[in-house]
């Protein structure tokens, strides 16, 4: 995004400050809870906005090297993703075509080689059956088809996307919309991976996914962490079709009305928060100390189950001990806000919603990205494929 447009955003926030307000909706939103607890509501959920729709699944660093690899399992089908000698990307399925072994657990490293662990067949890294032991065993097996399962990726903007469910490629531009260009500009394609965490809760993922969508609950969820460097209730929003951005400002955010707008360096004074439709919470911060923070959101085995795999990366090179420490502990910081902080009240909320005890939520006028989210949601799984689906707009 360029320095101009921040500024304009600083402008919005100073007005929303100056007037005590924050970006609303036309009108609140009444939501059914049944879509956090329903058990059928989320095998559908699974399957149309997890298996048919392209997924965020990594910064084109993550995998800069022919042989690097991610594997990725967010869909509930277990991928790797492996960097070619050619520069390019391929999509597998992470098993093995003899039984189904999963054949590589790292969360992300080099190969030269795949190879299973059970019986040991091998496969290149463009997914090729090359070895097999005791081949006389297989004697009319087709090699040429016995190679790894394809799945969709594709690169773009700095970014890796992946599609469970074999088909068409996946067109991130189209599926971006004008959001591609803006977070390409935040220098995300050479991101550098600094640590990740995972948090299991005993929430819906739209529970793990609403915590950050709204800085509505800052000055009392957050009294004694966020909310002494943060607004409450304080956001600009804007929807970018299916995805979104929101600002935030900090509490210092008024000295800049002392500055010359030329001088002004925005992002020493607030912060982004996006949304990638359907599962991503990106997070850009830091003038000074840039980084790129993901959380990305899954539904877990069941319907009250999710899994929040948190990655802070930083925005230029980490070259100093120093940088990184204070980049992990800035993580470790944030890792526990969520887990302690947010999970914790999303905890009693699925309780509570799993009992059947009330049957909808109200999300206010200052809570538009919620709005946007479970609007969607409830589109993308009443319409079928998202492919198909028109971006939600607020009325
Ligand atoms: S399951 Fe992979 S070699 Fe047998
Ligand atoms: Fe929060």
């Amino acid at each position: 995004m360029d320095i101009s447009e921040q500024r304009r955003i600083v402008d919005r926030l100073l007005s929303l400050i100056g007037n005590g307000t924050t970006d609303l909706a036309p009108q609140s939103y009444e939501r059914d809870v049944l879509a956090y607890y329903d058990p059928a509501r989320f095998i559908l959920e699974r399957k149309i906005l997890f298996r048919q729709t392209p997924l965020w699944a990594g910064f084109t660093n993550d995998v800069a090297n022919p042989g690097d690899f991610i594997t990725y399992d967010d869909s509930g089908v277990p991928i790797l993703v492996i960097r070619q000698e050619n520069g390019s990307l391929s999509g597998f399925v992470n098993s093995c075509r003899h039984r189904g072994t999963r054949l590589v657990d790292d969360a992300f490293g080099t190969l030269k080689a795949i190879r299973c662990p059970y019986h040991g067949w091998c496969y290149n890294t463009s997914g090729n059956l090359v070895a097999v032991p005791f081949r006389q065993g297989f004697p009319n097996m087709d090699w040429a088809t016995r190679g790894l399962i394809q799945v969709p990726v594709a690169e773009k903007y700095g970014m890796i996307f992946v599609r469970a469910t074999p088909g068409p490629p996946i067109d991130v531009a189209e599926h971006l919309g004008h959001l591609g260009e803006e977070l390409a500009s935040w220098n995300v394609e050479t991101a550098v991976r600094v640590h990740t965490k995972s948090i299991n809760s005993k929430i819906n993922w739209k529970f793990a996914l609403d915590v950050f969508a709204e800085g509505y609950h800052f000055s009392i969820l957050h009294k004694n962490t966020i909310d002494k460097l943060t607004y409450n209730n304080v956001m600009t929003y804007d929807s970018f079709g299916r995805h979104y951005r929101l600002a935030f400002p900090s509490k210092q955010i008024l000295t800049l009305k002392d500055k010359p707008r030329d001088k002004w360096v925005p992002l020493d004074h607030l912060s982004f928060v996006y949304f990638i439709f359907p599962n991503i919470s990106l997070n850009v911060t830091g003038a000074k100390v840039p980084t790129v923070r993901v959380f990305r959101i899954c539904p877990g085995n069941a319907v009250d189950e999710s899994i929040t795999h948190h990655t802070l990366y930083s925005r230029i090179p980490v070259e100093s001990v120093d940088h990184r420490s204070a980049l992990i502990k800035h993580f470790n910081y944030m890792h526990e806000v969520v887990a302690r902080e947010d999970h914790k009240v999303a905890v009693t909320a699925q309780s509570a919603v799993s009992s059947g005890a009330q049957s909808s939520f109200i999300f206010g006028r200052n809570e538009p990205s919620l709005i946007q989210l479970h609007r969607q949601f409830d589109e993308a799984v009443s319409h079928g494929p998202t492919g198909a689906m028109p971006p939600a707009k607020i009325p």
